[in-house]
Formats: structure tokens, sequence, C-alpha cells
């Protein structure tokens, strides 16, 4: 899918969003490690539920992809953008790079922030470079290739 077409996707999402169902989320976090399910809690409904919807992805395979799955967009906790923030800053971001500032600019750095903030949780490495590389080309990618293509596919 193009980022075009994912941004798209993801936006008429979260405008619907109220949350992933109970049962989905506990399941998630049995899956987490405590400071893994600390930075999980601290996401919006609308994350949490990409986060759940990424994680059930059928073309996963064990449950360090899933975790990685739904861990990918956490540095997004960092910024704190609403719905229409994040496309303004998606917009911006992709017409003139260095005009953002403040949490407009943590919002385009949420990759390398929340690899950061995996390392710190102690998340395993797949989920850490993940977090680090998941809006790179898949081709672009240090992850074996079809480990790439089905995180790539569960976003
Ligand atoms: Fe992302
Ligand atoms: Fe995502």
């Amino acid at each position: 899918m193009s980022a075009g077409a994912h941004l798209v996707r993801r936006f008429s999402q979260s405008l619907a969003d109220r949350g992933p169902d109970p049962a989905g989320e506990a399941w998630l976090l049995g899956l987490l490690n405590d400071a893994e399910a600390q930075l999980y809690r601290q996401m919006s409904a609308a994350d949490r539920s990409h986060s759940l919807r990424s994680a059930k992805c059928p073309a996963l395979a064990g449950d360090d992809q899933r975790v990685a799955a739904a861990l990918h967009d956490v540095g997004k906790i960092q910024a704190g953008l609403g719905t229409w923030a994040r496309v303004g800053a998606t917009l911006v971001g992709a017409l003139f790079p260095s005009a953002l500032l403040g949490r407009w600019a943590n919002y385009r750095e949420h990759p390398r922030l929340g690899a950061a903030m995996l390392r710190e949780a102690g998340s395993a490495e797949l989920a850490v470079v993940w977090a680090a590389e998941h809006h790179l080309a898949p081709r672009n990618s240090s992850l074996p290739g079809e480990v790439a293509a089905a995180l790539a596919a569960a976003d």
C-alpha cells in the first residue's frame, strides 16, 4: 500500500475509533512485559486499536512478531497529537521536513523515539528494530525480507 493510501486509511479509522475490545486487549497485554504494557497503556484509544489490529494480523508468525507489530507506533505517545494535528504534521513534514518543531517534530520522529523507549523497556530486538524501521521501504529494512514483509502487512 502506498504511504498516501496508508495515511488515508489510518485517518478514517482514527476518526471512528473508540478503542480496542477488552478481550483482545487482555490477550495482547499477556504478551507484553510490564514496561511494555505501561507504554501501551499510554497510547490513545485509536492507536491501541491500530496496535491490536496489527498484532492480530494473520501474516505474522510467533509472539515476537506480534509484540513488534503491536508496539511499532509507541513513539507517538511522546508527541501526544490528535488526529487532525497528525495529518498536519504528516503533510508539513512531507513538504518542509525542517519546518517541524516540538510535538510536531516528535510525531515525525516517532520511529526513532519509539525504538529508544522499547530499548529502555527491555523489548526484544525485533520490536526495537521494527519500531525504528517501520516507515522505511521494505528493501531498506535490516530485517530478513519475509519478516519485514509480514510486519509491513500488519501495519
Ligand atoms: Fe508509524
Ligand atoms: Fe502503524
